[in-house]
């Protein structure tokens, strides 16, 4: 949610900024704007995505060795050009790029404005801008002790990146609750809240700690606290390819995306599922399976896809392992007053890693004493460093919005932990421990199979992409997946979807069934699977057009649809895994159909660093 990006050194910025600024782009796309500092600050931004900006300055003095950019999803102020950043400080000396919300910028404002500031934005970005350089006037103090004073202030969060004329080559940075990585290069510094814009200049990296500052310039990084107490930066290796966050021949990066699932979910699987000696190794579970197997209750704790993730888990969980599963929105969770009883355990699902409702929940927990199991994408992110242990998903960097080998890889690992947990509980037996993992290992071959089949899918795109509405109906571990197909289809489309508990549309979203509305089912051979056919029957009873993602070689529900979408068998259990990609497939499809950017849909952000 907001992309910043910075760059100080003896190259010239606006390349550099400009670049970061497109890797940054799923983060946020209603303006986008940069600030260089050389012999002089220009500054220039734009509504809208990065394109229109780069357009924006085509014969424009780009002229400077220090710069940063911003691309905006708005929370305070409509998209325009005035409430893009950088922001500019009153004197005209500062400027600034945020990404957060600062809370109590109302009452900052007021006292601002009684001291006759102006404010050309609506944002709270300005308005913390402003308060920074009235502290340095008042207190004549230096710019980085202003900054520390002003911050102490602030409600919310935020990762700032702030130059000014007086020091051309300087960068202060600071974050709270949204994340910052610096770059390390030759002499030279890359930031921005994530490693894609900095990984094809250097791998070496700082993920700067909440409340901490820095303070860059060429050949000079100093980390500090906002005590102001020097701290020693931990330089992390990055280990991700270039390759890995470029397009490699797609048209879109959910596409390639949907199609790098067979690599993702095996690299997900490589080291950790061995079925040659009947083991699975995930040293996070391994270190705590005490724990783990005499959790009274697992409550799971994510936002959107996760959630439904989470979702899946829970019926796995319950059935691998028999412990009680609750799954929460970290959003409702995060401002209830739940129960944490002794021993509990909270499994927190996140793809960034960033989300800040999921991050405050798991604080708020944590300050309960409750412990902390990280499922993970990003790794360095602030989940992954404060969960007390967890596993990464190894899906390498997901850029489109719409999530999906992020997804399928949350799956693998979830399902790869009850096996694990429930093989230790004794809950399970070996002969189905061990079906269970060969099964998994299958997966990848699978999604190849459905992938190939992807013209027959193409076609129902085209048939439907009209429809105002959609109904995705599934049941048992099939229901989140109807739930997330539905999800990603109004992501990528914006048309009307629900995703209903198959039997459970009787109570309500049947009276929606006409001959315009497409019904799709998940319908593979599981135990529900006469029970489903009834479902189909009783939409095709009410003209509803049905499209069914059946099992090879099913000769009922085949009969009954309109339109057919067949994949390989699976047992049940591990059916969502595979069932989720043509409803991906569909997805991309339909928007594509209907001329619309499917990486970037419009009011959507990849990371939702805002509450
Ligand atoms: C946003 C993204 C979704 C994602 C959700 C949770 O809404 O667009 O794709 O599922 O946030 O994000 P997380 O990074 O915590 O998985």
């Amino acid at each position: 949610m907001c992309g910043i990006v910075g760059y100080t050194g003896n190259k010239q910025a606006y390349p550099i900024v400009i670049k970061g600024l497109q890797r940054l782009e799923y983060r946020g796309y209603d303006s986008a704007g940069i600030a260089l500092l050389g012999s002089s600050l220009k500054i220039y931004k734009k509504k809208g995505k990065v394109s229109a900006l780069e357009k924006d300055v085509i014969g424009k003095d780009l002229e400077g060795n220090t710069g940063i950019g911003h691309t905006r999803w708005a929370t305070h102020g409509e998209p325009n050009d005035a409430n893009a950043h950088p922001h500019q400080s009153q004197s005209g000396r500062l400027a600034m790029i945020h990404n957060g919300i600062i809370e109590n910028y109302a009452s900052i404002k007021q006292e601002l404005l009684l001291k006759d500031y102006h404010f050309t934005s609506d944002t709270d970005t300005e308005v913390l801008l402003n308060f920074i350089e009235d502290v340095q006037y008042n207190n004549e103090c230096s710019l980085e002790e202003a900054i520390r004073i002003a911050l102490k202030r602030v409600v919310g969060a935020y990762c700032i990146l702030l130059i000014s004329k007086d020091e051309p080559e300087t960068i202060y940075a600071a974050r709270k609750g949204s994340p910052l990585v610096i770059g390390v290069g030759d002499g030279e510094y890359f930031l921005a809240s994530d490693a894609s814009p900095i990984i094809e200049y250097t791998k070496e990296v700082i993920y700067v700690n909440d409340f901490e500052m820095a303070i860059v310039r060429p050949g000079e990084l100093i980390l500090k606290n906002l005590g102001n107490e020097k701290q020693t930066p931990f330089i992390t290796k990055l280990d991700m390819e270039l390759a890995a966050i470029e397009k490699g021949g797609f048209e879109h990066f959910m596409l390639k995306e949907i199609y790098d699932q067979p690599d993702t979910v095996f690299d997900c699987q490589r080291g950790r599922l061995l079925p040659e000696t009947g083991q699975i190794i995930m040293s996070g579970i391994d270190n705590n399976m005490d724990m783990l197997i005499n959790a009274p209750r697992i409550i799971i704790v994510a936002c959107g896809t996760s959630w439904h993730a989470g979702l899946i888990a829970e019926y796995w969980i319950e059935e691998l392992c028999r412990i009680p599963v609750e799954v929460e929105y970290a959003s409702e969770f995060r401002y209830r007053n739940p129960v944490i009883n002794k021993g509990d355990v909270i499994i927190a699902i996140s793809q960034s890693g960033e989300t800040a409702d999921t991050l405050v929940a798991l604080e708020n927990v944590k300050k309960q004493g409750a412990f902390i199991f990280g499922i993970v994408n990003v790794v360095g992110s602030s989940i992954a460093r404060m969960s007390h242990a967890g596993a990464y998903t190894h899906a390498g960097p997901e850029i489109g919005v719409a999530s999906t080998k992020a997804f399928t890889a949350q799956l693998t690992v979830l399902m790869m932990m009850a096996l694990k947990i429930g093989y230790a509980k004794k809950t399970i037996a070996y002969e189905r421990y061990y079906s269970l993992m060969v099964e998994l290992v299958a997966v990848p071959n699978k999604i190849r199979q459905i992938i190939k089949n992807v013209a027959g899918i193409q076609r129902i795109a085209k048939k439907y992409k009209d429809a105002n509405d959609f109904l995705f109906l599934g049941r048992g571990y099939n229901f989140p997946i109807a739930l997330e197909g539905a999800l990603k289809l109004k992501e990528v489309s914006y048309i009307h979807a629900e995703g209903y508990p198959a039997a459970e549309m009787k109570h309500g979203p049947i009276a929606l069934v006409d001959e315009t509305l497409p019904v799709v089912f998940v319908a593979t051979r599981d135990t529900y699977y006469q029970k489903i056919v009834s479902n189909v029957q009783e939409i095709k009873a009410r003209k509803g057009k049905i499209i069914a993602v059946v099992a090879e070689g099913d000769d009922v529900i085949t009969h009954i649809a309109n339109d057919v979408i067949a994949i390989p068998d699976a047992d049940e259990l591990i059916g969502p895994l595979l069932n989720v990609i043509p409803l991906q497939l569909l997805s991309y499809y339909v928007g594509i159909e209907k001329g619309l950017d499917v990486d970037k849909p419009r009011n959507l952000a990849k990371s939702v660093t805002v509450e």
